[in-house]
């Protein structure tokens, strides 16, 4: 029964990743294994694109919980296709572009604090980004003992 599939050594091996790495990714529900009569993990030979997938988006700097958002919709015992693939990647590249455009507005504030340091509640655009502070109605002593 178990012939075809892969143990956990085998998709390691052929995927490139350690035996730590799948069990994390079996934990965190992005793969999954058949247990043998033993207890022993076997994998479907599709598990290799989900691993490849994986680690691709990871290098992408996609997170585990993006990932898994990707991944719930699939049937965990096929392998994305290249329509399953375009629709992640489109989605992942519209997420790092929105990404992409918070570090730039990072970027922009922390320009304007270069060799200044006061990290003013009132006009530091890092401290308190599109007034935050004042949107919250919290000023002054009442901020400093509530802030969080
Ligand atoms: S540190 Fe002074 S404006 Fe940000």
């Amino acid at each position: 029964m178990f012939k075809s599939l892969l143990s956990v050594g085998e998709v390691a091996r052929r995927a490139g990743v350690a035996v730590s790495a799948l069990h994390f990714y079996e934990r965190k529900g992005l793969i999954q294994s058949i247990r043998t009569n033993g207890n022993q993990r076997r994998y479907e030979r599709s598990v290799l694109r989900r691993v490849a997938v994986i680690q691709v988006a990871q290098s992408v700097g996609m997170t585990l919980e993006e990932i898994g958002q990707a991944l719930a919709g699939l049937p965990a015992d096929k392998a994305p296709s290249t329509e399953d693939w375009e629709r992640m990647s489109a989605y992942w590249h519209d997420a790092l572009n929105a990404r992409i455009g918070q570090l730039e507005r990072l970027r922009d504030g922390l320009s304007s604090c270069i060799g200044c340091g006061c990290l003013s509640t009132e006009t530091c655009p890092l401290r308190n980004p599109g007034d935050r502070i004042g949107r919250s109605g919290r000023t002054g002593a009442q901020f400093l003992t509530n802030a969080s």
